[in-house]
């Protein structure tokens, strides 16, 4: 750094450093020592100065005008945007211990949609048995013995866990829970139809089912 009339401090001294040419600060001395008035590198003075721009594009872009959400508006924005896809695809409600038979056309439309592609080769085309058990008669060979008593949910048991040393298969993974109560009430639509070639009864005989 020159010595030029800039580099004097305000009373008019020149205050340069002999050595390194560098400027004093002023009003800095203890004991006779002295601090430099170094120039700061570049590089640093940019990240500075950039640092500065972005807290002028934070305050104002979320502060101010509101440019963009802040981190509770954002997550509000989120929940919403979910609640939205959430209800395009309902979860399907499902609730085991109220199971009970359906009886809409729609449900009992896509059990039998079921049923003819699945079950069909082992139950039946009408549920009068073939491998598997005779759907149409009030035998059942998984119903609640204690309580004399076939409900869907001892069916739906049957097709979740199946019955692999007889040949029926667990469904768990190839249908959903709403899925199966649909077949089944499907298939309970069959008791009492009388098909022809019915497969003899099979388990006890229950009085009391649904
Ligand atoms: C590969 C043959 C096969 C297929 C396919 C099959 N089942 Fe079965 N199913 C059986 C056999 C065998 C049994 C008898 C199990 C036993 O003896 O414990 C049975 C038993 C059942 C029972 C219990 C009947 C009773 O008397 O307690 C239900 C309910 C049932 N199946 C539903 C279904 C449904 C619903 C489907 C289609 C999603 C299906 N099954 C597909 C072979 C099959």
């Amino acid at each position: 750094m020159s010595n030029t009339d800039e580099n004097k401090l305000p009373h008019g001294e020149p205050e340069i450093d002999e050595l390194t040419n560098d400027r004093y600060l002023g009003g800095h001395e203890y004991d006779g020592i002295r601090e430099l008035d170094n120039k700061l590198p570049a590089w640093w003075l940019y990240l500075f100065y950039i640092t500065i721009i972005f807290a002028l594009v934070y305050l104002v872009g979320y502060h101010l005008a509101e440019w963009w959400p802040l981190q509770d508006d954002e997550y509000n924005n989120e929940l919403a945007a979910a609640a939205v896809v959430e209800k395009k695809a309902p979860v399907e409600a499902f609730d085991f211990e109220s199971m009970a038979p359906m009886v809409a056309e729609a449900d009992l439309a896509a059990g039998k949609e079921t049923y003819d592609k699945i079950c069909v080769t082992c139950h039946g085309k009408a549920g009068e048995g073939l491998v598997g058990p005779n759907f149409t008669d009030m035998y059942w060979i998984h119903g609640d013995s204690t309580n004399n008593k076939i409900s869907i949910k001892e069916m739906y048991n049957v097709v979740i866990n199946g019955v692999i040393e007889k040949g029926m298969i667990s469904y768990k993974d190839q249908l959903s829970p709403v899925q199966i109560q649909q077949v089944l009430s499907f298939i309970i639509t069959l008791q009492g139809t009388n098909p022809p070639n019915a497969k003899a009864p099979q388990g006890r005989k229950y009085d009391t089912f649904g």
